[in-house]
């Protein structure tokens, strides 16, 4: 027969220490959930951590979320997940139709005003472009208005940057760039990757880009859908402009008279940005520079900041800080 069992084996364990630690109430979570990451020994994740946890669980509270509309939010993230393979980044689109790509971008890349702004990578730039001559026409299915683009690529004192390098990349006149249609386009339409002259000018033949929507066959999309919102972005051409001892840009050119140039999904348009596109109706001139009369032109100039200039801080009007309580600043 066992024996009884003794008073210490009935006894309840004891109680944990909790060195000053705190247990989970509605008022004081975020708070208790911070103080967790207290070792982290990375100081950075430490503090991007106990801010996330604070903003988060603001925004909980604020809207009073409920479980179902958690569970929601799981399966949509899941599904966000899901929909992501080597070609397709339902993440970064997401984060792009929430203004967070713009806004890491806009914070890494000041201009302090003295160079070019820039804007978003996009999705479409995973092939390279294939070095072309100055002068040639990236256009190779032959549809769209024709367009000649000119511009000079500059330090941030106008001091021109020869053989810096111009990359660029547009979607066809159908909306379309020529990886989102293998066996349709030709392959690398409307790339190119030039290399500025002795007084860092560049040129090239094109076609007027025009606006086009977002992939949104997928949980953006319905998130666009469901929230009343277009997936259009407004008419725009693609650089990457780099130049040895200077910061590279990533930018594009926009069209100023495009749809959607003041509603773009991505919130990518910047004002310094936009230029008009002219048209030209001088048969000399297009029989010079290889185009059929009447041609539209746009001039682009590039600034670059030199690699060892301090990049510029934000200016007071850039920061309108969000308050949420407990958060250190
Ligand atoms: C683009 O301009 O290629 C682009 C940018 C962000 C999301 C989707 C497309
Ligand atoms: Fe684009």
């Amino acid at each position: 027969m066992p024996d009884a069992p003794s008073d210490t084996a009935l006894s309840a364990p004891p109680a944990p220490a909790r060195a000053g630690g705190e247990l989970f109430t509605e008022e004081r979570s975020a708070e208790v959930v911070a103080a967790s990451f207290a070792d982290t020994p990375n100081p950075r994740l430490q503090q991007i951590m106990t801010s996330l946890v604070h903003h988060l669980h603001a925004f909980v509270k604020d809207v009073e979320l409920t479980e179902e509309e958690w569970g929601e939010a799981i399966t949509f993230l899941t599904r966000t997940g899901q929909m992501c393979d080597d070609v397709r980044q339902e993440f970064i689109l997401l984060s792009d139709v929430l203004g967070v790509s713009m806004l890491v971008e806009t914070i890494n890349h000041r201009t302090g005003g003295t160079s070019t702004e820039s804007t978003v990578l996009g999705p479409f730039h995973m092939v390279e472009s294939p070095p072309r001559e100055l002068g040639e026409n990236i256009a190779l299915d032959g549809k769209g208005e024709p367009c000649l683009v000119t511009g000079q690529v500059t330090g941030p004192d106008g001091e021109p940057l020869p053989g810096a390098l111009v990359d660029v990349w547009q979607a066809n006149d159908d909306g379309f760039y020529d990886v989102q249609q293998p066996g349709i386009q030709p392959e690398r339409n409307l790339r190119g990757l030039f290399t500025a002259d002795d007084d860092g000018r560049f040129w090239f033949r094109t076609i007027v880009p025009r606006y086009y929507p977002i992939p949104d066959d997928g949980p953006v999309g319905e998130l666009l859908a469901a929230t009343g919102r277009h997936p259009n972005r407004p008419a725009h051409v693609h650089f990457i402009v780099t130049a040895p001892g200077h910061r590279p840009v990533t930018t594009h050119l926009f069209v100023d008279d495009s749809p959607y140039v003041d509603s773009d999904a991505v919130f990518g348009v910047k004002e310094s940005l936009i230029r008009e596109f002219p048209a030209v109706d001088d048969p000399t001139r297009a029989a010079e520079v290889g185009l059929p009369n009447p041609f539209r032109t746009v001039h682009f100039d590039v600034a670059l900041l030199r690699a060892d200039q301090a990049p510029p801080t934000a200016q007071p009007a850039d920061v309108q800080p969000t308050v949420v309580k407990g958060v250190p600043s």
